[in-house]
């Protein structure tokens, strides 16, 4: 540690105390009736507690949920955090108070480097500047007019897609899912956000450096501590750097659709959208609340939020049914019977198709059922003090959503941890609703109420669309000189500690 480090260090704990005295008591707010939680220690509260478990923080999570209830307080250095975790609270919290706990908390000065201060529409606060982001992201990206408008490239994507497994197999004897979909996954969001078909190299940094912000902005010490923060100037040096690779990797992305849409130019003949069909358009003549028009920083942060959103969940959920069917064989060949009836062994499985395929819809439920990428949802903040299950929540606590706890519970599920497809065609999954609208909450992958996840259609389309290619077209095995190890592992999402290798045989 160097001598400036020590002094910061000093000032910190000086100050820390001050602020401790004065404004922020563990487990207190305004009305004192937080919902309640295990003890913490002076100044730091629950966070070293944490940090000794040497576990992840879900396992904990499970242990204080046994101890306090479904609801309860964990006070994280500075952050109070309230975790909820009954689908009971989480309805209420979200669907019957939607807008109450529409908000977010707020951000760790190195997510606020990649979100611009925050404007982006997973990180903006409740209020016009989101609105309109979202507003805009929904109809340029979601849409049915624009899914539709868009399935050429996923045509285009797909076609390489597969002559890549072949080549993969060929040269490795195997195939690396995550992988390989990630890349798939990671074109197919290049060309609808910039409207261009880009270098393979390209696609690469753009998908590796996508890994990396992910990395970055999970939360670290100074998230809990930000009086800690002058202590990090590593990272924060290193999140400079990585955001100038990011804006070097994209920008010239957006000058080169801007000159095609401007003045028709199209240097390389990168671009292959018309105007007005990539995602970047639309921005360029976007005028946020509070921002007016976009500048390229602000360009970068919102087609960098699709991929960081949409490359690592749909792909984790890919390898996860994968792993399911090299392991249960008579499931696979289930699917495949389905696909045959459906378009023939040879036919080409399109979009439409695979809405019509009951037991492919169910294997991908099933695998976000036991597999879901996200164990909690993004942080919430409620917009102003109010109740939840009869405590008081803050404006200025992270109110965590811990999803997944819901799927396991054997009193909505019947054998929660047997992966069962079926049940979502007769049994305890019929009707089961994925948005959390339509009363009964069961799961919910996605989130629910004002900032579910607006991704849900194109990621369901993405999965069940891949999924079913290469079933068709592949039979998959276990590989023998590594069988498959279902261990988690918590990145950004939740994903197979060891990735899934599988043996590929041509049906
Ligand atoms: C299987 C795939 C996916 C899963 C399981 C998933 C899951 C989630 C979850 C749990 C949230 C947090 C909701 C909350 O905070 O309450 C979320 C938010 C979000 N997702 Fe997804 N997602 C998926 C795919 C996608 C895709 C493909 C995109 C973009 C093309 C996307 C874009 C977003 C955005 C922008 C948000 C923030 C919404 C807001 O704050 O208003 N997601 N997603």
């Amino acid at each position: 540690m160097e001598l400036i480090d020590l002094f910061i260090l000093c000032f910190s704990l000086v100050f820390l105390v001050l602020w401790w005295r004065y404004s922020v008591t563990p487990g207190k707010c305004k009305s004192n009736n937080l919902p309640p939680g295990p003890p913490g220690w002076p100044f730091v509260g629950n966070l070293f507690q944490v940090i000794l478990q040497r576990r992840h923080f879900i396992f904990l999570i499970r242990d204080l949920r046994a101890k306090y209830g479904p609801i309860f307080t964990m006070q994280m250095g500075q952050r109070t955090l309230v975790i909820v975790t009954s689908p009971e609270l989480i309805h209420e919290a979200l669907i019957q108070k939607g807008s109450v706990f529409a908000s977010r908390p707020l951000d760790s000065p190195i997510r606020l480097v990649f979100s611009v201060g925050k404007c982006a529409v997973n990180s903006a606060e409740y209020g016009p500047l989101w609105r309109t982001l979202r507003r805009n992201f929904v109809t340029e990206l979601i849409s049915p007019v624009r899914i539709k408008q868009c399935s050429w490239i996923r045509e285009w994507a797909m076609e390489n897609h597969m002559k890549r497994l072949q080549n993969e197999a060929f040269e490795n004897g195997c195939v690396d899912v995550m992988d390989i979909c990630r890349f798939t996954v990671c074109s197919i969001l290049v060309c609808i956000c910039f409207g261009a078909k880009i270098p393979e190299e390209w696609i690469k940094d753009i998908d590796s450096v996508t890994k990396e912000v992910m990395l970055i902005t999970s939360p670290q010490l100074p998230d809990f501590l930000p009086v800690l923060t002058p202590l990090f100037r590593r990272q924060m040096k290193r999140a400079k750097e990585l955001r100038k690779t990011q804006i070097e990797c994209l920008v010239p992305l957006i000058r080169n659709r801007r000159a095609y849409v401007e003045k028709g130019e199209n240097p390389g003949s990168l671009m292959v959208s018309p105007v007005g069909a990539a995602y970047v358009d639309s921005l360029f003549e976007l005028k946020a609340p509070g921002r007016g028009l976009l500048g390229e920083e602000e360009l970068v942060t919102l087609c960098s939020e699709v991929f960081v959103a949409g490359i690592d969940t749909s792909t984790s959920v890919l390898q996860w049914a994968f792993l399911e069917l090299v392991l249960n064989q008579e499931i696979q060949e289930q699917l495949y019977r389905e696909i045959v009836s459906t378009v023939g062994k040879n036919g080409l499985i399109t979009e439409d198709h695979v809405e019509k395929m009951p037991y492919l819809n169910a294997v991908v439920k099933e695998t976000l059922r036991i597999h879901s990428p996200a164990h909690f949802t993004l942080s919430h903040a409620a917009t102003e003090e109010t109740k939840l299950g009869g405590y008081e929540i803050p404006t200025n606590a992270n109110v965590e959503f811990y999803i997944e706890w819901m799927t396991e519970d054997p009193n909505l599920w019947k054998d929660p941890g047997v992966f069962r497809p079926e049940r979502f065609l007769e049994g305890d999954g019929v009707g089961v609703d994925l948005t959390g609208t339509k009363g009964t909450v069961k799961m919910l992958p996605f989130g629910a109420g004002r900032r579910t996840c607006p991704g849900l259609t194109l990621g369901m389309l993405h999965v069940n669309l891949m999924l079913a290619r290469m079933v068709q077209a592949f039979k998959w095995l276990p590989n023998p000189n590594g069988l498959p190890d279902p261990t988690e592992t918590f990145a950004f999402t939740v994903v197979m500690k060891n990735p899934l290798k599988a043996v590929i045989l041509p049906r």
